[in-house]
Formats: C-alpha cells, sequence, structure tokens
C-alpha cells in the first residue's frame, strides 16, 4: 500500500518524519509530493497511491479520476471544501479530516492578527487594547471556542452565535454569551471573528449589510474561507465606513484592490497561516496517518465527511 502526502504547503519536518514512522511501522510505503506547483504533477503523483494526505489541496473529479488506486482521503486539518465529495463517493473513496488538531494554531493567530490591527500594524501612533472590548465570534466549533477562552483571558467580553447550537450552557460554560442572530451578533461586535465553513450556504454571506451594522472602530477577522465573504460588499462598506477594518489570513481574490484603496485599516498575510505552527502540523499530520492505518487495516471510518 502507497500513502502519498501531497501538500503545496508542506508540514513542519517533524510531522513528515512521524507520519513516515506511522506507514511504515504499519508496513506501507510513504511518498512525498511537497511544493508542486503544477496539477500535472498531483495527477502524476496520485496514479499508483492508496490514501492520500492533504491540507489545503484541491483533490477535484480530475484528480480522483487519475488516482486509480485510491481508498482514502484525509484532509489534514478542518476544512474539505477543496474535496469534490461528491466525485469521492461516486469512486467509493472514503474522505475524513481530523477535526480540532490545528485548531489551536487558527485561534492564536485570530487573537495576533486583532493585536496587530488594534495597534496599527505595529507603526507609530497610539493604538487600542482588547481589555473591555466585545468579541464576537461567528460559529462556535473547535477554533471558535478556543478564540472565546482565549478572548475572555484578554478581559475581553466575549458573545457568540452559531446556527448550530441552540443551548445556551455550551457557551456558558467557557463564560461566552449566546446571541440569538447573526444579526444581534454583528451589531455587538468590536471584534468579529469568523470560523464558518464555505458550503454553499455560507458562500458570500458576509457582506455589506451586515459590515455596515457593526459599532463604530469595529474589525472583522477572517481566519475561516474567503469564499464566504462578499469581497464587493467588504469593499463598500469600508470604503463607506472609514473607520472600519478588515484582517485575514487568506488573501480575499480582491486583495489588491483592498489594499490599494483602504491602505492601513486592511491586512492580508501573504500566505495563509492559521495551522502554520510545528504543533498543528504534527497533531493533524499524525492524526492523518493514524486514520489511515485505522482504516485500512480496522475499517474504521470514524472522521468520515462524505457519508
Ligand atoms: C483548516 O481547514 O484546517 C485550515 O484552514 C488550515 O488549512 P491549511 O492546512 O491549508 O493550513
Amino acid at each position: 500500500m502507497k500513502v502519498l502526502v501531497a501538500t503545496e504547503k508542506p508540514f513542519a519536518k517533524k510531522a513528515v518524519d512521524g507520519i513516515r514512522t506511522i506507514v511504515e511501522q504499519a508496513g506501507y510505503e510513504l511518498a512525498l509530493l511537497e511544493k508542486y506547483t503544477d496539477k500535472a504533477q498531483l495527477l502524476g503523483a496520485v496514479a499508483d497511491a492508496d490514501a492520500l494526505i492533504i491540507r489545503s489541496d484541491k483533490v477535484t473529479a480530475e484528480v480522483l479520476e487519475a488516482a486509480k488506486q485510491l481508498k482514502i482521503v484525509v484532509r489534514a486539518g478542518a476544512g474539505y471544501d477543496n474535496v469534490d465529495l461528491a466525485a469521492a463517493t461516486t469512486k467509493n473513496v472514503v474522505v475524513m479530516n481530523t477535526p480540532g488538531q490545528n485548531s489551536n494554531a487558527v485561534a492564536e493567530l485570530a487573537l495576533g492578527l486583532m493585536i496587530f490591527m488594534a495597534r496599527n500594524k505595529y507603526t507609530p501612533g497610539t493604538g487600542t487594547e482588547l481589555q473591555g472590548k466585545t468579541l464576537a465570534i461567528h460559529a462556535y466549533g473547535n477554533v471558535g471556542k478556543l478564540v472565546g477562552r482565549k478572548g475572555k483571558a484578554l478581559g475581553m467580553n466575549v458573545i457568540a452565535y452559531d446556527p448550530f447550537i441552540t443551548d445556551a450552557a455550551v457557551f456558558e460554560a467557557d463564560g461566552v454569551k449566546k446571541v440569538d442572530s447573526v444579526e444581534e451578533l454583528y451589531a455587538k461586535a468590536d471584534y468579529l471573528s469568523l470560523h464558518i465553513p464555505a458550503t454553499a450556504e455560507t458562500r458570500n454571506s458576509i457582506g455589506y449589510k451586515l459590515l455596515m451594522s457593526m459599532p463604530k472602530g469595529a474589525t472583522l477577522v477572517n481566519t475561516a474561507r474567503k469564499e464566504v465573504l462578499d469581497e464587493a460588499g467588504l469593499l463598500k462598506a469600508l470604503t463607506e465606513r472609514e473607520d472600519l477594518k478588515y484582517v485575514t489570513d487568506i488573501a480575499a481574490e480582491t486583495q489588491e484592490t483592498l489594499n490599494e484603496q483602504l491602505g492601513k485599516r486592511v491586512f492580508a498575510t501573504p500566505k495563509k497561516m492559521g495551522a502554520e505552527t510545528a504543533e498543528a502540523n504534527i497533531n493533524a499530520g499524525l492524526a492523518a496517518a493514524n486514520q489511515i492505518v485505522d482504516f485500512l487495516k480496522n475499517g474504521n471510518r470514524r472522521f468520515q465527511v462524505n457519508k
């Protein structure tokens, strides 16, 4: 059996070493395709792979078609919007993610981006503090929860909304106040931290109206997905409201325009980097390898997402 790690954005070496140990101890072979620049390289590499570990790498119907022996794809991370689930299901390929394994890294970055913007991108001048401000969390999953707890530790007033969590006790356990609608969440947010996945329902869902409802001086923090933004609405709102800010680790399609027109009030990291820590790479990479071995040897489908 051949396990291919195909990562355009490679894991830390320690994570790759750990994956190799797990795969080889199971009696399988490990193949590596890192920093590839061309889809053709991925199409070639998957041809004889039985299992595939990816990050944000796109596993399209074309990739699945080229992967004649493929049985399982594990997205080492949370979001699996980069995998064509319907095509995988048709081809009898199991798709899994590794929920929670890289969440702390993303949560730490979200808070770091807030401080960066509050301190004028570390340029001279008077900034503001997070303490006492309202941190609003949009979706209370693994990352949202950690952002909430860390926000509390910084003395922020934390509120949250999650369309799938109706029990206020889930939020109260972290000292977080549940609000009842997206509208209320944005209207109260000094910092709005986005943690919704990119799905058919959420795509382009955060735009002009919600942004315009935010309090004076508010900052939208996006460590989720660029696809959830209505970028035209974002530009319009930030143009009309000179007090609003936007910060992200996933550059918008129109990031150049945003940077040019809004200058100091927007920032995007040069590369997606929420999960770019050695710890997150190790946690997610090793979990992916273990899930593959457990599936191939024991049929364990616990983290399957294309059921
Ligand atoms: C995730 O969905 O797990 C994060 O967005 C991290 O993505 P990455 O593995 O491409 O850094």
